[in-house]
Parts: structure tokens; sequence; C-alpha cells
């Protein structure tokens, strides 16, 4: 698939089938991930890839926790009917996490800043990008406590994202996005 196919094409997806993901795609999907810039090349992320369900139950949990505490703090109605059953209906989770200590030259910068987590970003994007580009579905997960997801998957360094992955169970919805009018401005 062509890239600027692939980027505009993707699409979160939040329902997923009861089938297995070939390992061999989820390796290229980790590749990608491998490829994204990062601050003097400092590669400062970590995957922990969860094919047992039992820790998406986990998670899906502590979600519902997390979704309740928003829910009294945004005021956001939606979110009521805002189902996670995507959590545990993927078949593959990756545990995308951070290390602060790899933040390039930011360390030394007067006003440092979070640039491991700029990369895990992109990494997160490369996986989201060669996953529709192999067939697949996904969705960049955040809504968990980052203390909860560390104790979940036994993981000690920031859990910057969870990607959620498999086949999709139903075409994505319609996410619209603003105009380039709205977006951009040339210094010429
Ligand atoms: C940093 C980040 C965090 C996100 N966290 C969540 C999340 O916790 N749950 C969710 O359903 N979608 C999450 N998303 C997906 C966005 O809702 C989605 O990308 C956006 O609505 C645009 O839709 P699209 O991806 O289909 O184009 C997240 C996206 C980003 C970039």
């Amino acid at each position: 698939m062509d890239c600027i196919e692939a980027i505009m094409n993707r699409r979160s997806c939040r329902s997923f089938l009861d089938k297995k993901v070939e390992e061999d795609k989820i390796l290229k999907i980790l590749e990608c991930a491998t490829y994204a810039p990062s601050p003097a090349n400092k590669q400062p992320w970590e995957f922990t890839v969860v094919l047992d369900r039992e820790y998406g139950k986990r998670l899906k949990e502590e979600s519902e926790k997390t979704k309740a505490y928003l829910a009294s703090r945004s005021g956001w109605k939606w979110l009521e009917s805002f189902d996670l059953d995507f959590v545990t209906q993927a078949p593959v989770l990756i545990v995308v996490t951070g290390d602060p200590s790899k933040n390039g030259a930011e360390q030394f910068l007067n006003e440092p800043g979070k640039c491991y987590v700029d990369a895990c970003s992109a990494a997160i994007q490369n996986m989201c990008l060669a996953a529709h580009s192999l067939g697949l579905g996904s969705l960049w997960y955040t809504l968990y406590e980052k203390e909860s997801a560390k104790e979940i998957f036994g993981v000690d360094k920031d859990p910057v994202g969870i990607v959620c992955i498999g086949y999709p169970a139903a075409p994505p919805g319609v996410t619209r996005r603003k105009s380039l009018e709205e977006k951009v401005r040339f210094i010429r």
C-alpha cells in the first residue's frame, strides 16, 4: 500500500474479530515501530506484546474506573455510552513504554521537554499505519492511569500508549478533518 494512501485511510478501530493475528504481521508492525525517528537516535521505546486476553480484562476494569473519574471531572456526556469492549476483544495489545532518560539533547536544555514521549508517539503512529497496510485495525489507547498500567503489565518505564490490534469487525466510523485553511499559515 502506498504511504499516502495508508495515512489517508487509516482510522481508529474499536471493534475486533475473534481472529488470531499472524506472528509475522506482529513482528513487521514492531519492526516498523523501531524505524520511527527519535532524539539523538536514542530509541527510547520498549514494547510489551500481550496475547493473553486476561490482561485485556484487567485493563478494561481499570479503564472503567478511569472513565468514571474522567466523566465526573470533564462532564463529557458521551463517555456514558463509550463502550470499552474493544480492549478485551483485541487479540493483540502492544504496550509502548518510554525511557525518560533517553531524551536526547533535550535533557541538557534549560526547558527540557519530553522528547522520549514524542519518539514513542512516532513509533505508535508507525505501528498504526503498518497495521492498516497489513489489513489490520488498530487503536491508539490511553484511557488508563499510568501506575495501574505499570502494575498490570509489569513494566517500570512510562507506559506512553497501548496499541490495540486485530482484524476489524466493522468498517471504521467517519472522522472529519478541519480544513487546511483553518490550520495552515504560510510565511513566504
Ligand atoms: C495520544 C492519543 C491518545 C488516544 N487515546 C484514545 C483512547 O484512550 N481511546 C480511544 O478510543 N481513542 C483514543 N485515541 C484515538 C482518537 O480518538 C482518534 O485518533 C481520533 O478521534 C481521530 O480518529 P481516527 O483515528 O479514526 O482518525 C487516541 C489518539 C491519540 C493520538
